[in-house]
């Protein structure tokens, strides 16, 4: 039976791309297989992750291009090459253009580490989204998917998941029970979700 082909992008550690693997390799993402990932840093830790699962890495980054357009015509270009049908974003931390969400309309989707529409859109990324709910003294918080469109962090919601503050929490330690019952969870079902609704758009075409 044909899978979908996905395409993880990331930036850093890579532990939701871990999870992604992971879930591949648990059954959990039965209609989806990752084909490719692509760092835009080339100290990430996430392309050894991909590496130890034999997966194929691409790094572009940015400042190997005249302009923030070739770098995204290079990206396109190369997920076309891989004949990519989802692009995940798993701690990718560049803001994309409308040139690069038009040439994957809904094919797209990103996890967020708040419960959208709070903290998040421009400048609320990674540990800034939450020490900007602990200093807002939210008692609730946690993860988000949603499909990426023009507007950042805006697009619409597939999967939340919520988890709790607790008293003493610090960014990091909040961010590590975000990640724990949250991403790691909703980022591969929403994934699996996403695979299927793919599958089924292009059985019913045919
Ligand atoms: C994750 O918490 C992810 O939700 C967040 O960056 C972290 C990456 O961790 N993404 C954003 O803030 C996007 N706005 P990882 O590299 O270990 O998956």
């Amino acid at each position: 039976m044909r899978k979908a082909r996905i395409a993880v992008l990331v930036s850093g550690g890579g532990t939701n791309l871990q999870a992604l693997m992971d879930s591949e390799r648990a059954g959990v993402i039965s209609a989806g297989e990752i084909k490719l990932v692509i760092s835009d840093n080339r100290d990430a830790y996430a392309i050894q992750r991909a590496k130890n699962y034999n997966i194929e890495t691409e790094v572009l980054l940015r400042k190997d291009f005249p302009s923030r357009e070739d770098h995204e015509k290079a990206l396109v270009g190369t997920l076309k090459d891989y004949d990519i049908d989802l692009i995940v974003l798993a701690g990718f931390m560049s803001i994309l253009s409308p040139y690069f969400i038009d040439s994957f309309r809904d094919r797209i989707i990103n996890i967020h580490p708040s419960l959208i529409p709070s903290f998040c859109g421009k400048g609320f990324y990674g540990l800034k989204v939450h020490e900007a709910a602990l200093s807002y003294g939210v008692k609730v918080t946690g993860a988000t998917v949603h499909y990426v469109n023009e507007i950042p962090d805006g697009g619409k919601i597939i999967i939340q998941k919520a988890v709790e503050v607790k008293d003493g929490d610090t960014p990091e330690i909040l961010q590590r029970r975000v990640m724990e019952e949250a991403e790691w969870k909703i980022l591969p079902k929403a994934c699996q979700m996403v695979c299927q609704k793919i599958l089924e758009e292009e059985a019913n075409a045919e």
